[in-house]
């Protein structure tokens, strides 16, 4: 690991934490470096190798002291994507990708949905005005703190629980940040989604607080809509949609449904954000097994999380460049197969950076 000595003092500088992880994670990152490097941002990298060929090697998912170490030395973190077969029980990717979101409590999971081009979008006649909507998925609570049991496995009688978790703290907070994020972006409707007909503790603790939150916010539209539906009318007419705030299971479900309507996988850019503090920054998309060491992965879902994290650390113009220049290579096709474009993955980000 290089990382621990190697942080500079250089103030003027943001320092960045870099975790390319597994799969195509680390070529689409080694591509937003490059980019972001191309923009000149005074920022500065900082590599670990956690993934999972260091979990293989010597059983290292994260150091015991690494949470802490992210909070303190850096600025923010920038991840590819964890996740690979030779570690079937996926425990490499929970203990670095939900630890840094649980321990760190990163309680917003913050994905843009905007389509760039309408040669992406697979619905009839969309353009982007009419797929730009934002999904605020709560990172932090429900079935992902993994509590429950299994009773008399490997029988007919086999029993297996898994309990939502949801806190009025938690529940409130996400919601907040939905209406403050809404007003500071100027958008006009906040829109609740959940399963509150069938999943009547959590859903209740869900509707009572998006209506008491709601009450705060009289300027804003604020909705309801149960999330079975909305997936259909998210592919029937994506154009109602401003706000969405939801909780961690369902946010992960539609930001998927959502990315289709971008492009695909390849092209949705996330945050996992606690105001104030160190935060991380990942594409949507996975490590994409079939895809890895062949070049061929998108790197624009990772080139636009870059673009959101510079913003973040107020490096809006930086930011803004390279949001310019991946709408060009969008428009002039310089982009990789699974968008419609010829190049690999690094033809693609040297493109990027050289517009930049
Ligand atoms: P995935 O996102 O890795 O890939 C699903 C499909 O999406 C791919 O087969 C491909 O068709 C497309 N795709 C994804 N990224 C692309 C890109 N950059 N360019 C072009 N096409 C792209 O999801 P999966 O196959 O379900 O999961 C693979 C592994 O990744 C699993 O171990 C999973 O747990 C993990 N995962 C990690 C993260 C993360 O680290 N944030 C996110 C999702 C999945
Ligand atoms: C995501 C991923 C993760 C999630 C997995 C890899 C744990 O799908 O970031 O969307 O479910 O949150
Ligand atoms: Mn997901």
């Amino acid at each position: 690991m290089i990382g621990f000595q190697s942080v500079s003092q250089d103030k003027t500088k943001k320092k960045i934490a870099v975790v390319p992880g597994d799969g195509i994670g680390k070529e689409v990152i080694a591509e937003a470096i490059k980019v972001v490097r191309a923009t000149g941002a005074p920022v500065e990298f900082t590599e670990f190798d956690w993934g999972a060929d260091r979990y293989l090697k010597d059983g290292t998912t994260i150091p015991v002291d690494g949470f802490a170490m992210l909070g303190r030395d850096f600025d923010a973190i920038l991840v590819g994507a964890l996740g690979d077969p030779r570690v079937p029980s996926n425990i490499h990717a929970k203990e670095i990708l939900l630890g840094m979101r649980f321990k760190m409590d990163l309680y917003v999971n913050l994905r843009p949905v905007k389509l760039l081009d309408e040669s992406l979008c697979p619905l009839k006649n969309m353009t982007p005005k009419d797929v730009d909507f934002v999904v605020v998925r709560e990172n932090t609570e429900g079935p992902y703190v993994d509590v429950g049991s299994v009773e008399k496995q490997g029988t007919a009688d086999e029993v297996a629980r898994q309990e939502d978790y949801n806190t009025r703290k938690g529940v409130e907070r996400i919601i907040r940040y939905a209406f403050e994020y809404a007003r500071r972006h100027g958008r006009k409707k906040v829109l609740m989604t959940d399963k509150s007909n069938v999943m009547t503790y959590a859903g209740g603790l869900w509707q009572r607080t998006f209506r008491e939150v709601a009450g705060e916010y009289s300027d804003l539209q604020a909705q309801h809509m149960y999330v079975d539906a909305l997936c259909m009318h998210m592919v029937r007419d994506p154009r109602q949609f401003d706000v969405i705030v939801t909780n961690n299971m369902f946010g992960d479900i539609i930001t998927d449904l959502a990315a289709g309507l971008q492009g695909g996988l390849g092209m949705a850019a996330s945050g996992n954000i606690h105001p104030g503090r160190t935060s991380m920054f990942e594409p949507v998309h996975g490590s994409a097994p079939p895809f890895a060491g062949k070049n061929i992965a998108n790197p624009i879902g990772a080139i636009s999380t870059a673009a959101m994290m510079l913003e973040h650390l107020g490096l809006a113009r930086e930011a803004e460049r390279i949001n310019q220049a991946v709408l060009a290579a969008v428009r002039e096709k310089k982009t990789t197969q699974d968008i419609g474009g010829k190049l690999g993955t690094r033809e693609a980000g040297d493109w990027i950076a050289g517009k930049v």
